[in-house]
């Protein structure tokens, strides 16, 4: 598979099997995570891998889909705790945590597993009950595991929507 296969694979899947992810999968997955860039290697990233079922129940309760995130093998917990903003503006945190999550999202579509991006979350009582440190910031979720439904072709912008040459003509 290119990687434009792999991509065109991914997408955001909302009903799981109820079963387990192996470890050799999740350690290849989370290589490709270890392996993203981050401003200045700074490599501000942690992740909490939630699978066992109690903690993960707990954990897809304060998303806005419980009953469809529970019964993905693995909720990832994805938090930064650098307060470092870039000379563009732009805090570091999001940004890296979001390319090495898209890694994961990635890799594991070429397992045959499958993720969902999760915003839709209460930040501060995840953080409770993973016994998250204050100073560290919950800035994603994302469910991992074997899909229940096949997969599924989104709708996107016509590459002329989004895409100029040379200066801005939208
Ligand atoms: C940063 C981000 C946050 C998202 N948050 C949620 C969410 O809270 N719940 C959800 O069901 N999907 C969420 N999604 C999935 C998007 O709805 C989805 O990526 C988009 O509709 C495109 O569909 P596709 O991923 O299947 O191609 C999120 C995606 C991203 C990138």
């Amino acid at each position: 598979m290119s990687i434009l296969d792999i991509i065109q694979k991914r997408y955001s899947c909302r009903s799981y099997q109820e079963k387990e992810i192996e470890q050799d999968k999740l350690d290849r997955i989370f290589e490709a995570a270890r392996l993203a860039p981050s401003a200045k290697n700074f490599q501000d990233w942690r992740f909490v891998v939630v699978t066992d079922k109690d903690v993960k129940n707990k954990i897809a309760s304060v998303t806005n889909r419980p009953p469809l995130f529970e019964k993905a093998g693995a909720i990832i917990v994805a938090c930064s705790n650098k307060e470092y903003i870039m000379q563009c503006g732009q805090a570091v945190g999001p940004i890296d945590v979001s390319i090495a999550l898209e890694h994961i999202s990635l890799q594991a579509a070429e397992l045959g597993l499958a993720t969902c991006w999760i915003g839709s979350f209460d930040a501060q009582k995840a953080k409770q009950l993973l016994n998250i440190p204050e100073d560290v910031t919950v800035i994603e979720l994302m469910s991992l595991g074997y899909p229940a439904e096949k997969g599924r072709q989104n709708t996107r912008l016509a590459i002329e929507e989004i895409l100029c040459y040379n200066k801005w003509n939208f």
